[in-house]
C-alpha cells in the first residue's frame, strides 16, 4: 500500500489522521482537498509532502487554468512552510505547465518513483553505517515518524530500521511518543508493529535519560529541511534528543532523501518554523506550538542521503564517529565522509553541504 499515489484522475492517500484505529483511503479530487489534508496532517512527512506537492499541482493543470491555476500553485506550496519538499515537489511540477497536464503528471509521477527508489536507498546505507558505528544488533531510539507513512513505501531513519531487521540485525527500538500529535505513538507504533519489530514507546523527555542510562546505541531521526550548513530542521524534540545523544556520547543520525537538502538555507536560523495551533496542545488553554526546531549541525553524527553519508565538519575527531574510525573526505558512496565536495573540510564548525 502506498501512503500517497494518483489513481484516475485523483489523487488517493491514507488518511493518516485516523490510524491507528482505522486504515482508511481518501480520494481527493479538489486542490481544496489536496491543501487541507496537507494542513491537518491526513498525509505529512517531508517525502510524501513533495510528492503531495507535485500531484497537487498536476490536479489543479486539469482543473483550473489562467489565474486561478497561478493561485492554485501558490497555495498548493505554501500549504506548510516547513518541509522544503512541499514547496520543491510543487515547483518541480509547474514548471511543466507550459507543456499541458499530461507533462506535469509525468514529472508528478517521477517524483513519486524517485522518492520510493530513495527509501530502499537510505534504508541499505543508513542500516551500513549503524552497524560500523555500533557494532550488532543495535538499540535505536527514533523520534517522530519517519515511515512509509511519511514517504511512499519504505520511509527514511524507519526504513533503516526495517532494514536492520530484514537482515535480522536488529536489536530494539524505543519510538517517542511524539507530542503533541503522536506521530510516535500512532504511526510510528503501527508501522513497526505491522512489520512484526518489536518496540517500546517513551515519552518524548524520557529519550535523554534513556541514552544516559546505556540503553540507547543510536539516534535515529528524519528532517524537513536540512540546511547549506548542515543544521537539520525536524519535528519538535529532536533537538533535545540531539543534546542527550551528545552527552551520552551516541551517534544522531539523520536520514533525509537529497529532495530534503536545501542549499539556499545558509542556517537553521533562516528557516521558517511551523507555529500551530495552541489546542494541540491542551484544548482551551494558551499553549506555544511550534511544529519543528532546529539541531545545530555540531549535534549531528551523520547524514545519510539516498546518494552518500555526510559527516558534519563540527562533530569529527571526537565521539562516535571518531571512535568507529570513520574519517573525512568527500564521497558520494560508500563509507561515511564529511560533505565538502572538495574532500576538505571547511571552516572549523561550518559544514557546507556541496
Ligand atoms: O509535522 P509532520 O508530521 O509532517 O513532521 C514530520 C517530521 O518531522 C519528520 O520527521 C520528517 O518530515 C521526516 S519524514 C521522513
Amino acid at each position: 500500500m502506498r501512503t500517497i499515489d494518483w489513481a484516475d484522475g485523483a489523487i488517493e492517500i491514507v488518511d493518516q489522521t485516523a490510524l491507528p484505529a482505522q486504515t482508511r483511503i481518501l480520494r481527493l479530487s479538489t486542490v481544496e482537498e489536496l491543501v487541507s489534508a496537507v494542513r491537518r496532517l491526513a498525509v505529512r512527512g517531508a517525502p510524501a509532502l513533495g510528492v503531495a506537492g507535485a500531484l497537487g499541482v498536476a490536479l489543479a493543470a486539469r482543473l483550473h487554468g489562467g489565474e486561478e491555476l497561478r493561485v492554485a500553485v501558490h497555495t498548493i506550496e505554501t500549504a506548510r512552510p516547513t518541509a522544503v519538499n512541499l514547496a520543491r515537489g510543487a515547483r518541480r511540477a509547474a514548471a511543466r505547465l507550459a507543456e499541458g497536464p499530461d507533462a506535469v503528471l509525468a514529472e508528478a509521477l517521477a517524483v513519486r518513483d524517485e522518492e520510493i527508489a530513495n527509501s530502499s536507498a537510505m534504508g541499505r546505507r543508513g542500516a551500513d553505517l549503524v552497524l560500523q558505528l555500533c557494532g550488532g544488533a543495535p538499540r535505536l531510539l527514533t523520534h517522530c515518524n519517519t515511515g512509509a507513512l511519511a514517504a511512499v513505501v519504505g520511509g527514511t531513519a524507519l526504513a533503516v530500521a526495517f532494514e536492520l531487521h530484514r537482515r535480522d540485525a536488529l536489536g530494539s527500538v524505543i519510538a517517542s511518543e511524539t507530542r503533541p500529535l503522536l506521530q510516535g505513538a500512532r504511526l510510528t507504533a503501527w508501522e513497526l508493529g505491522q512489520a512484526g519489530i518489536p518496540f517500546r514507546l517513551s515519552v518524548d523527555g524520557a529519550g535523554p535519560f534513556l541514552m544516559a542510562r546505556g540503553e540507547v546505541d543510536a539516534v535515529i531521526v528524519g528532517a524537513d529541511r536540512i540546511c547549506a550548513n548542515g543544521d537539520v530542521v525536524n519535528k519538535i524534540g529532536t533537538y533535545a534528543h540531539a543534546l542527550g545523544a551528545a552527552a551520552a556520547g551516541i551517534p544522531f543520525l539523520v536520514v533525509a532523501p537529497e529532495s530534503t537538502v536545501d542549499m539556499d538555507t545558509p542556517d537553521g536560523a533562516a528557516v521558517e518554523i511551523e507555529d500551530r495551533a495552541a489546542d494541540e496542545v491542551a484544548a482551551g488553554l494558551p499553549a506555544a506550538n511550534p511544529a519543528f526546531d532546529v539541531t545545530p549541525h555540531h549535534l549531528v553524527t551523520a547524514i545519510v542521503t539516498d546518494r552518500r553519508v555526510v559527516m558534519p565538519a563540527g562533530s569529527l575527531g571526537s565521539g562516535p564517529a571518531a571512535a568507529a574510525g570513520l574519517s573525512g573526505g568527500g564521497a558520494d558512496d560508500g563509507d561515511a565522509a564529511p560533505v565538502g565536495g572538495d574532500g576538505g573540510h571547511p571552516a572549523a564548525g561550518a559544514t557546507q553541504l556541496a
